[in-house]
């Protein structure tokens, strides 16, 4: 019997909700008929689709992040405002597609509202530098009186956006991006126009680039050079990871052979250790400059994506908006992105912000057909659950039971598990799942005193590579697991393999 021990007094930290975050690029089919379809059936007069506006609300999405990705190092923010027969048709580098300039960042700040979250902006340090960035967020924040809040209030805004969290730039260590840095080189920009931008505006949070992923050869170093000038003037360190079942036996892009799922069940466990490495290097920078301040993190991509699948931007045909990285989730990869969100909430104290990427179409938990249907797919589910019940607080906790091996992190443990407080309502969400592609754990919970068990909820399937399709959209839906049962103080529940679940207790009433 593998057994969970969880106690109120052992707080990790308190949940910033921006830890539900999402991603929107210009990328794709990630905007255009995603979020935005004039013509379509359930568009509302600005063209925003309804049915996806209620979807990303279920979600439970707090705040997303936006143009991009790689679209923003080669994106002019002026061609996306004003009167839209105006806006021109632009070559967009990052992914060799026509961008038709319809959407821009007027538009998202209105679907922002609609949508009830917070938007996060990115920077173009890749093709542009200082002055675009201050004119951008002059445009954004700065209340009517000068020229470019003034463009503002004539493109329909009257109110200043009041965007809070600005991003320098983005991925700018990766080789792929449009105006990629050495280290020395971003850290120099960063320090600049995080320095201008403080002057138009000393209330936002700024989001330094960390690195694009923990394999990158400049891990490590990437963090420490750009802190090292940017101490001072930024917020948080940007991370960015992509787990998926790698194909052994070949080097490159496309794997062959069977797929490693033991290793993907466990990517967790590289979640983990990317944020421990990066809070260390921030933490080196700190005790360096004998500063009180704390860097905190923004895990600001995130999520599966078959990168073995993906062609490399170079194999793109230029072309008009269309589909592109359409990944179809499984049941084990809603399982992997319910276990990365138990990461980062276990990081909850130095893990401010998060963004599952993306948002519609493009690796994405809600897809939608051009002119068609919307629907959930199967990594929705624990999103919007963690979303909805995570409680305030992050409480530690400590699990005994079987250990699995995988090629990738060696031995680790089957259950992933982490727990959460509501202070306002006194109730404990349980979150845990069961890595063991084999083994069903049975698990004990002790419940608090004076507290009832709720409900259990739970993701598996028998068929672990079943998916929801526009046809059949609930083909995967978490399921109520009616034998979970408490006694003595105990709550026993069953694991079943490659599993996720949500317990949940609240004071007897
Ligand atoms: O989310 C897709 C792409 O992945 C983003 O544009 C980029 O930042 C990352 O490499």
């Amino acid at each position: 019997m593998a057994r969970l021990a969880v106690d109120r007094a052992f707080v990790v930290g308190e949940v910033d909700r921006r830890l539900f975050g999402s991603f929107v690029e210009h990328m794709g089919r990630c905007v255009y008929t995603g979020i935005y379809e004039p013509g379509h059936a359930a568009a509302d007069p600005d063209g925003f689709r309804e049915d996806v506006l209620e979807l990303v609300r279920e979600l439970g999405v707090t705040a997303i992040r936006y143009p991009g990705g790689n679209f923003v190092s080669n994106y002019q923010w002026e061609d996306g405002v004003g009167p839209k027969d105006g806006r021109p048709r632009r070559l967009d580098l990052a992914w060799r597609a026509i961008e038709p300039n319809q959407f821009g960042t007027d538009e998202f700040v209105a679907w922002s509202h609609k949508a009830g979250v917070e938007p996060i902006w990115a920077v173009n340090l890749g093709t542009r530098g200082i002055t675009e960035a201050v004119q951008l967020l002059e445009y954004c924040n700065l209340p009517a009186g000068t020229e470019l809040p003034d463009r503002r209030v004539r493109n329909g805004s009257k109110e200043p956006h009041a965007i809070k969290v600005w991003c320098l730039g983005n991925e700018m260590d990766g080789p792929w991006q449009i105006g990629h840095k050495t280290a020395s080189e971003y850290a120099r920009l960063a320090e600049e126009t995080a320095n201008a931008m403080r002057r138009v505006d000393p209330g936002i949070e700024l989001v330094a680039c960390g690195s694009s992923n923990a394999a990158m050869p400049t891990f490590g170093d990437w963090e420490r050079i750009v802190l090292e000038r940017t101490y001072d003037l930024v917020d948080h360190i940007s991370l960015h990871a992509y787990y998926e079942p790698k194909k052994q036996g070949k080097e490159g892009k496309q794997g062959e052979g069977e797929a490693d799922q033991a290793s993907f069940l466990g990517s967790a466990e590289g979640m983990d250790r990317f944020i421990d490495s990066v809070v260390a290097t921030a933490d080196h920078v700190k005790a360096l400059k004998r500063s009180d301040k704390e860097i905190t993190l923004s895990f600001d991509e995130w999520n599966v994506w078959r990168q073995q699948e993906f062609p490399g931007e170079l194999g793109l045909e230029v072309r008009e908006v269309s589909p592109l990285i359409e990944d179809v989730y499984t049941v084990d990869d809603a399982v992997v992105v319910g276990s990365l969100l138990i990461t980062l909430l276990r990081h909850a104290d130095r893990v401010k912000i998060a963004c599952l990427a993306q948002l519609v179409n493009v690796i994405a938990p809600i897809r939608t057909e051009p002119d068609g249907r919307a629907w959930r797919q199967t990594i929705f589910h624990p999103f919007a659950l963690t979303a909805k019940y995570a409680g305030s607080t992050v409480l530690r906790t400590e699990v005994s039971g079987p250990e699995v091996e995988t090629a990738q992190y060696g031995r680790i443990a089957a259950l992933w598990s982490t727990a959460t407080y509501e202070e306002s309502t006194g109730e404990l969400a349980v979150f845990v799942v069961n890595r063991s592609e084999s083994e069903t754990v049975d698990f004990e919970v002790p419940v608090f005193a004076g507290h009832q068990l709720v409900e259990h909820l739970a993701l598996y399937d028998d068929d672990r590579g079943a998916v929801n399709t526009a046809d059949e959209p609930d083909r995967v839906i978490p399921r109520r697991i009616a034998d979970t049962t408490v006694a003595d103080g105990i709550c026993t529940a069953t694991l079943p393999p490659a599993s996720w679940h949500l317990i949940r207790f609240a004071p007897i009433s």
